[in-house]
């Protein structure tokens, strides 16, 4: 399939179950217009259905930014009514974040403001260069995060620290990201790639049904009370146990080999 404002890769760099996704927009620092909006949910949608893929990284192409924001010159045309009668930027979690059970890995690697920021937060994780910038400037625009920057970033950093970032815009480096539990890790800017399809690959060689129930579980701690959270974690162990990889995967460890799973 080929996009007119993203990139999309399976078995990205030889690669194996690993789907490389890059918008490219650099003369807009990949800012997200309604376009990139329709191809990466046609994007999330073809690696969520593909059943050779199981990890998927979103980076931004060129050297600065893995997205500036939603795109402001598109925005500045729409009325109020529009954005209201359009519920404007719901597809992002309802279509990306809901609709896609497999990893995804957020690479950034250089702005990630405004929208840029709130997508990389709908990731699973967040790998950053060590020349990433994070930031919810839309306060300056007259207006406040809309792509769900006010919840997760709360949830992500604090009130504190989200707060100050929310009022007065002001961007967060890398390194204090990573202090303040935004991002996963911090690696050298020419190694974001390298390292995060390796960290992909890492997960693509694990059975798939315990990635998908990993990520169900994490996620669920953000949804449920924690007794709540306690028994969904409990029944998917259990429900797991029930799996061919698990027999395969303990067979494996105890014949001191590496397991060959099944998906099953
Ligand atoms: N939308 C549309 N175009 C954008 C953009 C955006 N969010 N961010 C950058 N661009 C465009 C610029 O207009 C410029 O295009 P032209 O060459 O045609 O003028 C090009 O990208 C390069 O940008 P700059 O010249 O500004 O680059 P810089 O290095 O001087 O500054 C920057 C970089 C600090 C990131 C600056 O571009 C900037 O402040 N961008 C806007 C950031 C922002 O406010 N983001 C939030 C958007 S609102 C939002 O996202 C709402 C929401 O909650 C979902």
């Amino acid at each position: 399939m080929s996009y007119e404002t993203i990139t999309a890769e399976a078995n990205a760099q030889g690669h194996k179950g690993v789907t490389l996704l890059t918008i490219n927009r650099p003369q807009a620092l990949n800012a997200l217009n309604s376009k990139v909006l329709e191809e990466l949910i046609d994007a999330f949608a073809a690696y969520q259905a593909d059943g050779s893929q199981l990890c998927a990284i979103l980076t931004g192409s060129g050297d600065k930014a893995f997205a500036a924001g939603a795109d402001i010159k598109e925005m500045s045309e729409k009325a109020a009514a529009d954005f209201f009668l359009d519920d404007f930027f719901s597809p992002w979690t309802a279509e990306i974040v809901k609709k896609t059970r497999k990893p995804w890995i957020a690479a950034v690697n250089g702005f990630a403001l405004g929208g840029g920021c709130e997508l990389a937060m709908m990731a699973d994780f967040i790998i950053a260069s060590e020349k990433a910038k994070f930031g919810q400037p839309e306060i300056k625009l007259g207006v406040a995060p809309g792509m769900g920057g006010s919840q997760r970033l709360t949830r992500a950093i604090g009130k504190s620290k989200s707060m100050e970032m929310c009022l007065t815009g002001r961007m967060m480096a890398a390194e204090e990201a990573e202090r303040s539990n935004l991002v996963a890790r911090v690696v050298p800017h020419e190694e974001l790639l390298a390292e995060t399809l390796k960290t992909a690959a890492t997960i693509a060689a694990m059975p798939p049904m315990a990635v998908i129930a990993n990520k169900e579980m994490v996620n669920s701690a953000f949804e449920m009370t924690l007794d709540q959270g306690l028994i969904v974690e409990r029944r998917i162990f259990q429900i797991l146990t029930a799996s061919e990889d698990k027999a395969e995967g303990m067979a494996a460890f105890i014949e001191k080999r590496e397991g060959q799973w099944k998906g099953r």
